[in-house]
């Protein structure tokens, strides 16, 4: 991959505590303007990793390179400011006000009062909290869901090219989540930052990744697309931890396009249901079983059909490959 296409560069980094090394000999590239989600169990080392992107861990061995440049050799504070740091379990100020807490950077860059009054509203507005309401408030006046909000707004804040997030939606249920990681879907396709997001919660990775790491002790088992995670996982370990025989899952996280036959060439009589290449194939199931038609024409954005879709398509598509290994 060519520098200006990764922004992050982990090549053979390793961190050892004494003689036990818990990221070891991790090489990947991150894509600018993606999001890698680090899924793996407890203690596999996933803070440890995030954190030597910042300096916030030095590696024992190997190099961590941003925007093409070695971070041992970057000065960590103009490197801090270029990434926005989201960390476990939130984290706000508690004797700060929200407004105080979202304009933490700004402050230390010494940014006039107005214009870092300003940024603190936009940024709310950003994260669905009313300013006028929310920005006088304190952290233990807010919902987990809301303090999560305020804790993505403070890393936007300095708008970095560069987001870090560690479990950002740990602390809140079920239903809150799916809220914030729609939200965090929609920030996504708007501001096209360079997102490494840590979980342990499968669900969220496939929902989220552009790609997937999954770690094991300290170690990558697989670098992948969430399709091909599902599809075909790397080890028995990675086909265990997200669950790949589960048709369900499979059934939401793969797209029809992904799924499709080409048009057919010759177009039957009867017209055909139309769904959209991007719809996911539960959606696609649906409409079949809601219109009691079992193929369906699949339409690109300028509304083409650009492929069709059976039963038989959406069968093999969930049907998993033998693991690798
Ligand atoms: N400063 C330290 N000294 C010694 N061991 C450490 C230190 N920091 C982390 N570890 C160990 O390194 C391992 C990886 O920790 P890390 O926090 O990276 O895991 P994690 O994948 O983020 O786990 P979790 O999902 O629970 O947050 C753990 O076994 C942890 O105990
Ligand atoms: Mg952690």
């Amino acid at each position: 991959m060519s520098q200006a296409a990764w922004a992050i560069r982990f090549a053979r980094v390793a961190k050892r505590y004494g003689s036990l090394a818990v990221v070891d000999d991790v090489s990947f590239d991150v894509p600018r303007g993606t999001c890698v989600v680090i899924l793996g169990p407890s203690g596999c080392g996933k803070t440890t990793l995030l954190k030597t992107v910042n300096r916030l861990s030095e590696p024992t061995s190997g190099d961590v390179f941003v925007d093409g440049r070695n971070t041992a050799t970057a000065e960590a504070t103009a490197l801090r400011r270029k990434i926005g740091y989201v960390i476990q379990h939130v984290g706000l100020f508690p004797h700060m006000t929200v407004a105080e807490n979202v304009s933490v950077v700004p402050s230390l860059l010494g940014w006039p009062k107005e214009k870092r009054a300003a940024r603190t509203d936009e940024l709310l507005d950003l994260v669905h909290l009313d300013a006028p309401r929310y920005r006088g408030r304190y952290p233990r006046q807010l919902s987990g869901g809301q303090q999560q909000r305020v804790g993505l707004a403070r890393a936007l804040a300095a708008d970095p090219t560069i987001l870090l997030m560690d479990e950002p939606f740990g602390a809140v249920d079920a239903i809150e989540r799916a809220h914030l990681q729609r939200e965090m879907i929609d920030l996504q396709t708007r501001l096209h930052k360079t997102i490494i997001f840590v979980t342990h919660d499968v669900d969220e990775a496939l929902r989220l990744a552009d790609r997937i790491v999954i770690m094991r002790a300290g170690k990558v088992e697989q670098y992948d697309t969430p399709v091909n995670v599902l599809a075909s996982p790397a080890s028995d370990f990675v086909a265990q931890l997200v669950d790949s025989d589960n048709v369900l899952r499979r059934l939401s996280i793969i797209k029809v396009e992904a799924a499709m036959a080409p048009p057919s060439a010759s177009p039957s009589g009867r017209p055909h249901t139309a769904i959209s290449a991007d719809a996911s194939l539960q959606q696609a199931l649906s409409l079949m079983i809601g219109t009691a038609c079992d193929s369906l024409s699949v339409v690109g954005g300028t509304a083409d059909v650009v492929g069709r879709l059976s039963m038989a398509q959406i069968r093999a598509a969930v049907t998993p490959a033998p693991t690798a290994s």
